[in-house]
């Protein structure tokens, strides 16, 4: 599969077979994000949580290329009332797709749609894809079930935010990494406004300190994984 990094928590997986998935496309109103909108094409979209810098432009995107979207019950009901197709599923739950598996987990985070109405939990997700698990873990804090996580889901690859403030900072990310345990991890959600600066390469670092790998992707990169 690759990946594709458009900068905060927003990155697309072409499977190998050519299927596209956007997690938390905001691009538009991203004043980091080389790409626009109208630039991307999804099968799926997988939402982490409601807020405007994770739904984002999604529902453009969905208009122009039929995406169906995944997302928590409570945001699936939502997105559905706007007239898209949404698979509602929750925390815990793992479910089969055309483009492999797709697990939500909890995040410690907030969550309200852009309307101010319920929008259920915020998560993290694992998809398990072309033999290789990815842990999104949407906007969160640090939590010790992390280990769980990466105990019951081996991870190759990590994305998490280090860009402190809404969520976890390098310090409490670097501790979320030794806790989940994955091959490579990969930061996000840093650097798309003032109030979440941080330095990638800072976490990169502190890392490779403790023999652990980190792959910093520039704004717009797509990697093979
Ligand atoms: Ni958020
Ligand atoms: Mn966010």
């Amino acid at each position: 599969m690759k990946l594709r990094y458009f900068s905060h928590s927003a990155c697309q997986i072409t499977t190998n077979s050519g299927l596209k998935i956007l997690i938390d496309p905001f691009l538009d109103n991203n004043p980091t994000s080389p790409v626009k909108s109208a630039d991307v094409d999804a099968d799926f979209i997988v939402l982490t949580h409601a807020h405007g810098d994770h739904i984002g432009d999604s529902f453009a995107i969905a208009k122009r290329c039929n995406s169906k979207f995944i997302a928590v019950f409570e945001l699936a009901n939502y997105i559905e009332s706007k007239g898209f197709n949404a698979h509602p599923m929750h925390i815990g739950g793992s479910r089969a797709f055309e483009f492999g598996k797709l697990k939500f987990t909890m995040a410690m985070h907030g969550t309200v749609t852009p309307e101010g109405s319920y929008a259920g939990l915020a998560a993290g997700v694992i998809l398990s894809i072309d033999g290789k698990n990815l842990y999104h873990t949407g906007d969160t804090g640090l939590f010790y079930d992390m280990k769980l996580i990466g105990e019951m889901n081996p991870i190759d690859y990590m994305l998490l935010p280090i860009g402190d403030n809404f969520t976890m900072g390098i310090d409490d990310a670097v501790k979320a990494v030794e806790l989940a345990n994955p091959k490579c991890a990969i930061p996000i959600h840093y650097n798309t406004f003032p109030v979440i600066e941080s330095d990638p390469m800072e976490f990169k670092k502190r890392l490779e300190k403790l023999n652990r790998k980190c792959i910093v992707l520039n704004f717009g990169q797509e990697i093979e994984l």
